[in-house]
């Protein structure tokens, strides 16, 4: 089974690089899941409704990830409870539910597999809880039948990705992480067992600070002020992996790395409204 892993969709300049991207990559890499983090996509900050229909029914994405912004939108919260394809960090304080942090889909292929999403503890908020505990709890939710297991950690600290990955080795196919919102290039197969990766990096603007413009980006590091957060959308580029796991052991056979930039580079155009 082959999956496409898209790391954090920001704001308007990753969605159009999602949108110019995603059927090429289809075409070339014919993958039978496509699964993004969407904790950014909406203006910078969380995810709408939406959006989140512009994903999955028009782009076809198997599966939205999230992570420490999954509630920047207010209406979002309550239909997050009711999508089929979210995937929330389980181990969030205002989530702390492993069933919400595990969901068992079917490709369309036909082939079953299961996402999952936790949250990093090492400079993050003070509130998250054991990512290791609740992973224990979320795996007891899968079926034996299902072995083909995905796991996006969101999480600030390498060491941290890298320390819950080990432990995962062997009996999770793909650990990769998100949140950083910059590439590593260290992806390679645990034990081989276990694809993994430290970051997936960013689906958005390079040309800013982790997809933030720059100058108010630059003001808030100098000065604390935060004001006028907004994504940046000159450059526009796509980061992923290719996995390729082997549905009767659930193995990672092959881990590629993706970074793509849309040709044309507008000027930084107005700043965008959330939608
Ligand atoms: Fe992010
Ligand atoms: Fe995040």
């Amino acid at each position: 089974m082959r999956i496409l892993a898209i790391g954090d969709i920001m704001g308007k300049a990753g969605r159009q690089a999602l949108a110019h991207f995603l059927p090429s990559l289809r075409s070339e890499f014919n993958p039978d899941a496509v699964l993004v983090n969407g904790e950014n996509a909406a203006g910078g900050f969380g995810l709408t409704e939406k959006i989140y229909e512009q994903l999955t029914s028009q782009l076809g994405v198997d599966c939205v990830t999230m992570g420490n912004h999954w509630h920047d939108k207010r209406e979002f919260v309550r239909f997050a409870e009711q999508c089929e394809r979210i995937v929330l960090p389980a181990n969030m304080m205002n989530v702390n539910n492993p069933a919400k942090g595990v969901r068992i889909l079917r490709s369309k292929s036909g082939k079953n597999f299961a996402v999952m999403n936790v949250i990093g503890k090492t400079f993050m908020h003070a509130d998250n809880l054991s990512p290791f505990v609740h992973l224990e709890r979320m795996m007891d939710l899968i079926p034996q039948a299902v072995k083909v297991r995905i796991l996006d950690i969101h999480a600030e600290a390498t060491s941290e990705k890298q320390g819950v990955a080990q432990h995962l080795v062997g009996r999770v196919s793909l650990v990769y992480g998100t949140h950083s919102h910059v590439p590593t290039a260290d992806e390679r197969i645990l034990g081989g067992k276990t694809g993994f990766i430290t970051d997936v990096g960013m689906t958005g603007p390079y040309d800013s600070v982790i997809g933030i413009r720059k100058e108010a980006a630059i003001k808030r590091l100098m000065t604390g002020e935060k004001k006028n957060f907004q994504p940046a959308n000159g450059d526009r580029w796509l980061c992923a992996v290719i996995a390729d796991i082997d549905e009767d052991s659930g193995s990672c056979i092959k881990i590629q790395r993706l970074r793509l930039e849309v040709p044309d580079r507008p000027d930084d155009g107005p700043e965008e409204k959330d939608d």
